[in-house]
């Protein structure tokens, strides 16, 4: 967790005998700038915070337009959009199909394959995908370990796009971000959707229950987006701890398969047999470093996900797994 942000979190419990800002702020005003560095002030106003992505997640379904709903091109991705469709009585239809949906939901990069769409890839399916008046919801969550130029590639920045592509087709485009990712903070609940206009944002507003960001996350929010040597670490440490990863891994076990763009914090990795996947799992929880089973939830038993972590992490779990062969 990066450490003034925790900080901040942490004096912020003495303000915590007063209810939240109600409008969020300084902390959204502070994130706007953080997604938008000069036009933050004419963006803002699109963008609202939820207690987790998984809050905005569920409030953007219960707002969309009732009909189909389909996942992205991907052969799985992150159940929570699936699960409240579901809830709110969508015909689910599959990731393979040609049928255009009222809700399409992508997860770019996606958790876990690791697959990515590049922008022009990503408007094309959108193109393909939605139905004339449909909401398209892409999860960025993970997008801005992309690099320092990731705002360049994010959907954030495609503000005359999205305004286009509503004014002419009625198509809503979202974008979601879970922030408790990219700065570990799980427990304090933190996510924004950044909405195609002001107005959607209102509807949001008008739905999600009241303060339901508190104090601590709005201060760690705060404080969090400031610090740019945290996220120099991120973009520079990650990718070469992925590649030391796969490669040690990739070296133990030669028939695995690896999966996943470079920059991402995971590796999604096909062990291609149920049984080895599922020791590993164990054998990892036991040593203190456990790794992700892609069977329950994603219904894919060979699978494994494994974070990326320090080289020092990496040891045990190497000692650890060494049990398989
Ligand atoms: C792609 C993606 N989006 C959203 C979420 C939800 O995150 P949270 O509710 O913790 O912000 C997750 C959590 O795993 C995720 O992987």
């Amino acid at each position: 967790m990066p450490s003034a942000a925790k900080q901040a979190a942490t004096s912020s419990i003495e303000h915590s005998h007063h209810y939240p800002p109600a409008d969020q702020e300084p902390a959204k005003s502070s994130l706007a700038r953080f997604l938008w560095p000069s036009e933050f002030e004419t963006e803002r106003d699109r963008l609202i915070l939820g207690n987790g992505a998984s809050e905005l997640i569920d409030l953007v379904i219960r707002m969309a337009p009732r009909g189909t709903w389909r996942p992205g091109p991907f052969y799985t991705q992150y159940k929570e959009y699936e699960r409240s469709a579901r809830n709110n009585g969508f015909e689910l239809l599959p990731f393979a199909g040609n049928d255009r949906a009222n809700v399409a939901c992508l997860v770019n990069p996606c958790n876990p394959t690791g697959d990515y769409l590049e922008l022009d890839e990503l408007k094309a399916w959108i193109a393909s995908n939605v139905l004339p008046g449909g909401y398209a919801i892409i999860d960025e969550s993970m997008q801005p370990w992309h690099s320092e130029q990731f705002r360049e590639h994010s959907l954030t920045s495609q503000r005359e796009y999205v305004e286009a592509l509503y004014r002419e087709q009625g198509i809503s485009v979202f974008v979601m971000h879970s922030w408790t990712k990219l700065w570990c903070c799980t427990g304090l609940r933190l996510g924004s959707v950044v909405c195609p206009t002001a107005e959607h944002m209102r509807a949001i507003k008008k739905i999600q229950v009241p303060w339901s960001v508190n104090t601590v996350a709005l201060a760690f929010l705060n404080a969090v987006v400031d610090d740019t040597a945290y996220l120099r670490d991120t973009w520079e440490l990650t990718p070469l701890w992925r590649k030391e990863t796969v490669d040690r891994l990739q070296s133990l076990f030669p028939d695995w398969v690896f999966h996943g763009r470079d920059f991402l914090s995971w590796i999604w990795i096909d062990t291609r047999d149920e049984s080895v996947a599922q020791r590993a799992v164990e054998l990892a929880r036991a040593a203190g470093v456990p790794v992700r089973s892609g069977g329950p939830g994603y219904n894919l038993p060979t699978f494994i996900r494994v974070a990326v972590r320090h080289p020092a992490k990496v040891d045990v779990l190497v000692e650890a797994l060494q049990k398989l062969r």
